[in-house]
């Protein structure tokens, strides 16, 4: 038989067969679930990815998403998907022995391709967050899109065999437990070293996209805030705190 052991951090989870997004659901339920709530499902059909993009979830990959309420100014919010990061980074190593990489903020990476992605979401305003909902989307045994061949990955792909989505669920949300408590306790060092140490952007020219537009430099350090510290082509050291950042080709 198959038995899963979650402990007691994790207040209620929730699986189902088939929803919109599992996101879009948490942000429904935020007010009338519990702090520290999971919710999964087989497959989306309308999976949402970062800045408006769509999330291709079929069978086969791990698509939950977490509703969390810590009491927490805005100006954390940035460090939240760090943590989640380096969560499943220390998941996935120890559930597969593979070293991925992170590009900042929110994709985990193998091989230049994206293996799994990270959507933090927020209801509250300027001085406190009500609760965040942490979308997770790991592609694990489904297909790749054929739209997305080339950019996206599944880690049966990358350890040749398929991978029990339950056992590695419960990996994955054991490390969160253990980033997002030493978030909440001020113990970020490991959060920030996992993320330095893994990137795919530190050291390199990159270009940043955002509504103000295209923007390149040198990406320099991840700040104590969550920001990624970029030098401009005029020497000045700025902070991007989001926005869609590629590595810029020679
Ligand atoms: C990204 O653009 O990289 C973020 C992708 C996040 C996808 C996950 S899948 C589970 C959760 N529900 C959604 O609709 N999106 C997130």
């Amino acid at each position: 038989y198959l038995e899963l052991s979650l402990g007691s951090f994790w207040q209620r989870v929730i699986v189902e067969k088939e929803v919109e997004s599992t996101n879009k659901l948490m942000k429904e339920l935020g007010n009338s679930l519990p702090d520290k709530s999971v919710l999964i499902a087989s497959r989306q059909w309308g999976g949402i990815g970062r800045l408006g993009r769509s999330w291709s979830s079929p069978e086969g990959g791990l698509w939950f998403s977490l509703l969390l309420k810590p009491q927490l100014p805005m100006e954390e919010l940035p460090l939240i998907t760090l943590t989640m990061a380096a969560a499943m980074w220390e998941g996935l190593y120890n559930h597969l022995g593979i070293e991925v990489k992170i590009k900042w903020p929110n994709d985990i990476i193998w091989d230049g391709k994206k293996l799994a992605g990270i959507l933090t979401g927020v209801k509250g305003d300027m001085d406190k967050v009500d609760y965040l909902i942490v979308g997770i989307g790991i592609n694990v045994n489904n297909p790749i899109h054929p739209e997305l061949k080339g950019i996206g990955l599944s880690l049966k792909d990358v350890v040749k065999k398929e991978v029990n989505l339950n056992y590695l669920l419960i990996e994955i949300l054991n490390c969160i437990q253990k980033y997002y408590q030493l978030f909440l306790t001020d113990k970020r060092e490991d959060i920030l070293i996992i993320n330095k140490e893994q990137s795919t952007l530190l050291g390199k020219r990159i270009i940043i996209s955002s509504f103000k537009g295209k923007e390149e430099g040198f990406a320099k350090d991840i700040g104590n805030d969550g920001s990624l510290i970029i030098e401009d082509d005029n020497k000045q050291i700025r902070k991007v705190f989001s926005g869609d950042v590629s590595l810029k080709e020679w």
